[in-house]
């Protein structure tokens, strides 16, 4: 039976949805020594992971090489595959549609092609970040089409996923897990197999409490970066600094978290999430007031920070319109390579609305999409800096040399508290 063999270690897994998601969890689980089978859809995904290749700033090559050489992982574009799977976990996106709201386009395909190929005693689980109920109202009848029932013939299980890319102290198997099940016995297959891979397993009643606990705690962060973007516009007005404020205010060891102001909130997670949260409250017929209120500061802190763009081109005598201005870091947040909803393009396309010329420089993004068609990231050297009247400091990746970086700007724009200011020279949010 499937449950001896996830004791025995001796269990394929199945990963559907190979992203910044899926491909840490099976590099994981191969590292583990429980042979995985990583599905993706898109073939140029599953290529490069049999070159070794990762695409993941988190995952390096040498960890999938490894796994590789050693035969524990296997890749592919093939359902059929998950058919001798003792587990199989989903990890696909859930953006939002055109009208914001949750687009489970890809979740349904990927729970059919599942259904297809379900066998009695398997494990399933969704990591995919869903509003509440979905699991049991959207995947569990999907999943049931067959005639298996969950709970007896086969177990479905619901466990948001909580990365953090580009986190040095925190990885997959240092933070506690949430873990919920449609029935007992599927909460008891699912504790088990987190425990197998050394995960720190927190129960949780129902499937809706942990999907609502995903909501929670992605819709905090909006709201409180709201709240700083907010402060920080106020203490700008004000002339006080708002990253002094931050430091004085987390002396205080109880009731207070730090959160940063900057260019506004993006990734696949953050704005998407409180997104789901102001639907879900929608069809309940509450408000969801927090939510939607930080989702407008936030959204609207590009054109506040293509505003101090401006300032600094004007305290050197100069107009946005016929400018040149270098935006550092395209990514949504430091040391990742993701770009989705970042709102760096955002603030690109606000500039190059006002008529400026715009480069930008991002060693981890290659290449980003905006409004007016792709850009690709410029070599940054004292030559390419000097042809910039200005320079906006969007993400502090870690490999920035800021003190470089901050002696040869003409003008300097700072969005992330990082550089000192000098002599009028940086323009700090
Ligand atoms: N990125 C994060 O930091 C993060 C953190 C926590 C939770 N989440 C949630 O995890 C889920 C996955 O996010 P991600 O960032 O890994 O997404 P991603 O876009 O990086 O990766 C998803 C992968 O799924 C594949 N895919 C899509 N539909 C498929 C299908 N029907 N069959 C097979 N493969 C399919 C895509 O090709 C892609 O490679 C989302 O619900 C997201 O909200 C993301």
């Amino acid at each position: 039976m499937y449950s001896e063999k996830i004791l025995t270690l001796s269990a394929g897994v199945g990963v559907v949805g190979l992203g910044y998601v899926g491909l840490p969890l099976v590099i994981l689980v191969g590292q583990k020594e429980l042979p995985v089978v990583g599905i993706d859809q898109d073939e140029k995904r599953i290529e490069s992971i049999r070159q070794g290749k990762s695409y993941v700033s988190d995952i390096a090559d040498y960890e999938i090489l490894a796994l590789l050489e050693n035969g524990i992982i296997t890749v592919s574009t093939d359902f059929g595959k998950l058919s001798s799977c003792a587990v199989i976990v989903v990890c696909v996106p859930t953006p939002l549609t055109a009208g914001k709201k949750p687009d489970y386009s890809c979740l349904i395909n990927a729970a059919c092609s599942v259904a297809a190929v379900l066998s009695p005693g398997q494990l399933v689980i969704v990591e995919s970040t869903v509003a509440p109920g979905t699991t049991e109202g959207i995947i569990l009848p999907i999943l049931q089409s067959g005639g298996m029932k969950a709970g007896s013939d086969f177990f479905l299980s619901y466990s948001p996923e909580r990365i953090d890319p580009g986190s040095r102290e925190y990885c997959l198997s240092n933070i506690p897990k949430l873990v919920s099940g449609v029935t007992p016995a599927c909460l008891n297959r699912a504790q088990l197999f987190y425990n197998l891979l050394g995960m720190t397993v927190v129960p949780v009643g129902t499937p809706e409490t942990a999907e609502m606990a995903k909501l929670l705690e992605n819709t905090y962060r909006d709201v409180n970066i709201a709240l700083v973007n907010e402060m920080a516009q106020v203490c700008r007005a004000a002339g006080i600094d708002i990253w002094d404020v931050i430091e004085a205010a987390s002396t205080k060891p109880f009731g207070f978290q730090a959160f940063y102001p900057g260019p506004g909130v993006g990734g696949h997670c953050v704005p998407v999430d409180s997104s789901y949260y102001a639907f879900f409250a929608r069809e309940n017929n509450e408000p969801a007031a927090f939510a939607e209120h930080a989702r407008r500061v936030n959204s609207a802190m590009p054109q506040y920070a293509a505003a101090l763009a401006r300032e600094a081109l004007a305290a050197a005598g100069k107009t946005a319109a016929g400018s040149r201005v270098l935006v550092l870091g395209a990514a949504y947040k430091k040391d990742v390579n993701d770009a989705r909803e970042s709102p760096v393009i955002k603030l690109i396309e606000c500039l190059r609305s006002e008529g400026a010329e715009v480069g930008y420089h991002d060693p981890l993004v290659e290449k980003i999409s905006t409004a007016t068609g792709e850009m690709n990231s410029v070599s940054l050297d004292e030559i390419t800096l000097s042809g910039y009247d200005c320079s906006v400091l969007a993400v502090a990746h870690s490999t920035f040399n800021l003190p470089w970086l901050a002696a040869h700007s003409s003008m300097l724009v700072d969005l992330t508290g990082s550089l000192p200011k000098q002599a009028g020279r940086v323009i700090s949010l």
